[in-house]
């Protein structure tokens, strides 16, 4: 059963305000998307990484990942207009003897290999779609237009769902499959659309999304005292 991971790095990164693409933020000297890379590919049983890169940036992003991350086969593919579309074509090329994918944002450099592993244990185990997600702590309304509260959902009810998204790749790819474009904002949903059941695990605080200004601030002060402690 051999496993490949998608690093979707091809967003622009727009809520961050940067003048590269997000992925290629520096965070302590490296891009985020060889820092995202280095802890997928030391995960057990990777057998292939297929990362979706910005389009001026494919030949940059192969470059550095060869030459900073030693890992298993790294692949890079041009990312497409939408996150989904960034995932269909890394799944494109992700080999035939491969029977489960895993799903990364590149923009979760810090996600620990940990969750990696036991986000891939748990689909060899025999879930078709597993994802981390970790207990909110602000209360959510729904609004409307207006900004008028619509519902008040029970807190303790919700999650907020990182990646690693771990998939059997026959579900997968028929959730991809069936897309029809639309803001989808990660993989589980194409697989609740099919009617499956997506399983949420425990996720990871270091799994937290890099999205604004002051994620990379927690990012840099978190990889400082990583550093430290070792
Ligand atoms: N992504 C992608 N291809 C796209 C859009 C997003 O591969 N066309 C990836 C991003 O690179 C990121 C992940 O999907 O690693 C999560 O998306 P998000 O946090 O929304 O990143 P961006 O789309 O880059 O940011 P923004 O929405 O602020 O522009
Ligand atoms: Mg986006």
């Amino acid at each position: 059963m051999k496993t490949a991971v998608i690093v979707a790095a091809a967003g622009r990164g727009e809520r961050l305000g940067a003048a590269v693409p997000k992925a290629m933020q520096l965070l302590a000297g490296e891009p985020l998307v060889v820092h995202a890379v280095r802890s997928v590919a030391a995960a057990q049983h990777i057998s292939y990484v297929i990362v979706a890169a910005p389009p001026d940036d494919v030949a940059s992003v192969r470059d550095q990942l060869a030459a900073l991350v030693s890992a298993p086969t790294i692949s890079v593919v041009l990312g497409g207009a939408t996150r989904q579309q960034s995932v269909a074509a890394a799944l494109d090329v992700v080999p035939p003897d491969v029977d489960v994918v895993l799903v990364h944002d590149a923009a979760r450099p810090l996600a620990p290999t940990s969750l990696v592993d036991t986000v891939a244990t748990a689909v060899r185990a025999g879930h078709d779609a597993v994802v981390p997600g970790i207990p909110l702590t602000d209360t959510v309304k729904q609004v409307d237009a207006r900004g008028a509260v619509v519902a008040t959902p029970n807190r303790a009810t919700l999650r907020a769902i990182q990646t690693p998204q771990g998939f059997r790749r026959k579900v997968l790819a028929r959730a991809h499959a069936a897309a029809t474009g639309g803001d989808v904002t990660d993989d589980a949903t194409l697989v609740e659309r099919l009617g499956d059941t997506v399983y949420v695990i425990s996720g990871a605080p270091e799994a937290f999304k890099i999205t604004r200004p002051l994620d990379l601030v927690l990012a840099e002060a978190l990889l400082a005292t990583r550093r430290a402690v070792r």
